[in-house]
C-alpha cells in the first residue's frame, strides 16, 4: 500500500455505508430511455414506489427469513444484526438506534471478530458481560423476491433448461436495458465471463494485464491462465480501488489491458484511467462483479470498458447461486463472444434461427448457463433497483451510527468520491491494525 496503514477490510455485505456526503442517492431506472447514463438520483416518490413494490411481496410472499430470525413485517430483508446494549451504554432496541430489529435483545456491540460466516459482534470470552450470545452480522443475506420458483417452475415445464433459453434472453434484454450496453451475455460465473474477455483478446504469453493488489484472485486467475503476466499496481486506503496514480508507471510495451475492479460497488477513478489507456492503447476491463447498479459520473457500472464483468454468485446483491454476466462495450466482439461461450460453436444461430445446423468455429468452453438459473436470475433482476436501494439506506445507517464508533477506535468508514453512485455491495471498514481485525485486541463500539 501506499501508505503504511494496514488494509484490512472487515465486509459487511449485506450492509451499507459511506462518507459520501450526500444522502442516499439511488437507483437507476431500469426503464430509462438514456442509455448512455445511469441516473442515480432517486426521488422520494420513486423510493416510495420502490418501497411499495417490496411491502407487496412481502404481503404475497411473507417475509424472507434466511438468517433465522423475521422480517417483523418492516420489510428490511437484509441487514438486521447489529444490535446495542443498555449494558454498554448503548441500545438494543431498533427504534431507538434506527438500525435492524434485534436478533438478540441484550446483545452488545463489543470486540470485533472476524468468523467465517461473517461479523461477531460482542463475545464472552473477551470481557462481555451481555446475557446472550454474541450477535452476528451476516456475510451476505440472500434477497428472494419470491418469484424466483414460479420461473423456475415455468422453465421446468418448457423442458428448455438448458443455455440459450428464454429466461436467458430475458435476462440479457434487461441487463442490455438498464446498463445501456450493446450486448450482454450471460455466464456460468464473473469468473468464466473474466476468461471470455482474456480469449477475446487474445491473451497469451508476452502479455502483461495489470491488475489491482487488492481483489478478488479470479481477476488475476483469468488472464494467467493463459499465459499473461499479471503486474499489481497498489491500492488506494479510501476506497480500496487500484491506485489510478501509478498505472501509468506500470505500463510497458507488452501490456495488453487495465483491469479495474470497482471495490464495494463504488468505481475506481476512470477518468485518469481512461487517459493513461488511450495514452497507451491498452483495453481496459472492468471486473464489476461488486458493482451492478453503481454507476461513475452517471455511466453504469460495466458499461465504461471494452468488457465488463458481472457476478450473481450467492454473496452479491442479486444473485442466482452462481452466474455471471459478460457485458460487451465494442460490437465487433459480439459475435465471437457468443461462439466462444458456446464451446467454440455456433449455436447460437442455430437457437436463433438463422442457420440449419451448427458446427466447431473457434475456440471456447461450455459458459453458457442453465436457464433454470437464469429463470432465478429474471426474478431478481426485475426487482434489483428496490433491492439496492434497499441496501442502501441500511448502508447509510450503518454509516451514521457506527461514525462515533469509528472515530473513537481510529477506524475508517467507507469513502465514496461524489461522482460515484455505490452499488452498495459491501460495508468495509479499515481497521486500525490487523490485531484489532482478528478481535485480537480490542476496539470496541463503547
Ligand atoms: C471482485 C470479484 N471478481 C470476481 C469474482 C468471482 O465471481 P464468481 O464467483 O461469479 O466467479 C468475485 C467473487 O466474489 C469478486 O469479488
Amino acid at each position: 500500500m501506499a501508505e503504511p496503514r494496514e488494509l484490512r477490510a472487515l465486509h459487511f455485505k449485506g450492509a451499507i455505508v459511506s462518507p459520501c456526503d450526500e444522502s442516499p442517492t439511488l437507483s437507476p431506472s431500469p426503464h430509462s430511455s438514456s442509455m448512455s447514463s445511469l441516473d442515480c438520483s432517486i426521488e422520494e416518490q420513486d423510493l416510495d414506489d420502490t418501497f411499495e413494490a417490496l411491502q407487496q411481496h412481502d404481503r404475497t410472499f411473507g417475509s424472507r427469513d434466511t438468517a433465522g430470525s423475521s422480517l417483523d413485517g418492516k420489510g428490511w430483508p437484509l441487514l438486521r444484526s447489529l444490535v446495542f446494549s443498555p449494558a454498554t451504554g448503548l441500545r438494543s432496541e431498533s427504534s431507538s438506534i434506527d438500525l435492524e430489529p434485534a436478533i438478540c435483545p441484550g446483545v452488545f456491540v463489543g470486540p470485533a471478530e472476524v468468523s467465517g460466516s461473517g461479523l461477531v459482534i460482542g463475545s464472552k470470552d473477551r470481557g462481555f458481560s451481555g446475557n446472550c450470545e454474541p450477535a452476528v452480522v451476516p456475510f451476505h443475506q440472500v434477497y428472494w423476491t419470491g418469484k424466483e420458483q414460479a420461473y423456475m417452475m415455468q422453465a421446468m415445464t418448457s423442458g428448455k433448461i438448458s443455455g440459450l433459453g428464454p429466461f436467458t434472453g430475458k435476462c440479457e434484454s434487461h441487463l442490455e436495458q438498464v446498463l445501456g450496453v450493446p450486448r450482454a451475455l450471460l455466464t456460468t460465473s464473473c469468473t468464466h465471463a473474466l476468461e471470455l474477455m482474456a480469449l477475446l483478446l487474445n491473451v497469451g504469453p508476452g502479455d502483461e494485464v495489470i491488475i489491482p493488489s487488492f481483489t478478488f484472485c479470479s481477476t488475476a486467475s483469468a488472464f494467467s491462465r493463459h499465459g499473461a503476466c499479471i503486474v499489481f499496481v497498489d491500492s488506494r486506503t479510501d476506497t480500496f480501488n487500484i491506485d489510478e496514480r501509478l498505472i501509468e508507471q506500470a505500463i510497458t510495451p507488452r501490456t495488453k489491458a487495465i483491469v479495474v475492479m470497482h471495490y464495494a460497488g463504488v468505481a475506481c477513478d476512470m477518468d485518469e484511467i481512461w487517459r493513461v489507456a488511450s495514452k497507451y492503447g491498452v483495453h481496459v476491463l472492468e471486473d464489476a462483479a461488486h458493482a451492478f447498479l453503481g454507476s461513475y459520473k452517471g455511466r453504469p457500472l460495466g458499461s465504461l470498458g471494452t468488457f465488463g464483468a458481472l457476478s450473481f454468485h450467492e454473496t452479491k446483491n442479486i444473485t442466482c447461486g452462481e452466474g455471471g454476466a459478460l457485458l460487451i462495450n465494442d460490437a465487433r466482439f459480439v459475435e465471437r463472444a457468443l461462439t466462444i461461450r458456446s464451446c467454440g460453436n455456433d449455436r447460437h444461430r442455430f437457437v436463433q434461427g438463422s442457420a440449419l445446423s451448427y458446427t466447431w468455429r473457434d475456440v471456447g468452453s461450455s459458459y453458457a448457463p442453465s436457464d433454470l438459473l437464469a429463470a432465478t436470475l429474471l426474478a431478481q433482476l426485475e426487482l434489483s433497483v428496490p433491492i439496492t436501494a434497499k441496501r442502501g439506506l441500511l448502508w447509510h445507517r450503518y454509516r451514521d451510527s457506527l461514525r462515533d464508533w469509528a472515530d473513537a477506535n481510529s477506524v475508517v468508514l467507507p469513502r465514496v468520491p461524489t461522482v460515484c453512485q455505490p452499488a452498495y455491495h459491501i460495508f468495509a471498514v479499515l481497521m486500525p491494525s490487523p490485531q484489532a481485525a482478528t478481535g485480537e485486541s480490542s476496539v470496541s463500539v463503547v
